[in-house]
């Protein structure tokens, strides 16, 4: 696994010469526009990266973008793959494992996720202030990969609290309402059931989705900070009486990116 990642970051730095990104975006379900808020420099399609996992989801459209935001040097992952499309957790993070390498020091990661907290609704803004994966298989199995990180690495603050504070001081000043809560990360495809969100609730959980944890496990096994931004697009299964449909998902994502889209653009700016 570490030599597939050495040679998509190979094949992207003769693409990209001496730019490097020092922060990195991956964007969710129905979030790709933020590539437009850039002024885009470069572009590397995933099928052209040797082994690197391709999306199958409608609304993912998969490319590595590398631009300047805010005048900093930024790549966005545009498009992920989730567990559920068959790939193995330590290929559906090859993106994280890939920016590490060309030399990423902050991951914002985003995504669409289903809201379980009765104080949230559609459109808001979830700061992700901790995260439950038990449900999914850990990026992490296998080997150690040392030239990444250490085989036992800590937990206790994956979603750094520096870049909380950033990203709540931004939202205050800008007039974006923010929630905050802990996002649990769920195989899928199929969304969850009533008793299920039920479950998570017990848990801790605030919010529900389909991708997120693995790749800040990944991140901050190798040392990146990390900032998670969920964005609610429907309340989880039965805390109303919706029936949950992607094409909903997306059509709310797009309502509501502006938003988090100022909010990510500050936070890069800020850091
Ligand atoms: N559940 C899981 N994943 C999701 C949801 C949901 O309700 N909404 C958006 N992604």
């Amino acid at each position: 696994m570490y030599g597939k990642c050495l040679a998509c970051a190979e094949y992207i730095k003769k693409i990209i010469g001496d730019f490097r990104p020092e922060t990195a975006v991956i964007l969710g379900s129905g979030l790709g526009g933020f590539a437009e808020s850039t002024d885009v420099k470069f572009s590397v399609d995933y099928v052209s990266l040797p082994d690197f996992p391709v999306s199958t989801v409608p609304g993912h459209s998969g490319k590595f973008i590398f631009g300047l935001c805010a005048g900093k040097p930024i790549a966005i992952a545009q498009g992920r793959v989730h567990l559920y499309e068959g790939y193995a957790a330590d290929e559906s993070v090859m993106p994280v494992r890939v920016l590490k390498l060309l030399g990423v020091k902050t991951l914002i990661l985003t995504n669409a996720a289903g809201g379980i907290n009765g104080e949230f609704c559609p459109g808001d803004i979830m700061l992700i202030t901790d995260h439950i994966s038990l449900f999914v298989n850990n990026p992490l199995t296998g080997k150690n990969i040392d030239e990444f990180g250490v085989r036992f690495p800590d937990m206790t603050e994956v979603y750094n609290s520096k870049l909380q504070s950033v990203a709540l001081s931004l939202a205050r000043k800008h007039g974006i309402a923010i929630k905050s809560g802990v996002y649990a990360q769920v195989k899928g495809p199929q969304y969850e059931t009533p008793a299920e969100i039920r479950a998570l609730e017990s848990l801790g959980a605030d919010a529900v989705g389909m991708s997120t944890a693995v790749e800040a496990i990944a991140a901050r096994h190798c040392g990146i900070d990390v900032c998670g931004l969920s964005l609610i697009t429907n309340m989880a299964a039965g805390k109303n009486k919706n029936t949950l449909s992607h094409s909903e998902v997306i059509e709310v994502a797009k309502g509501a990116e502006n938003r988090l889209f100022a909010l990510i653009g500050g936070i890069i700016k800020e850091i």
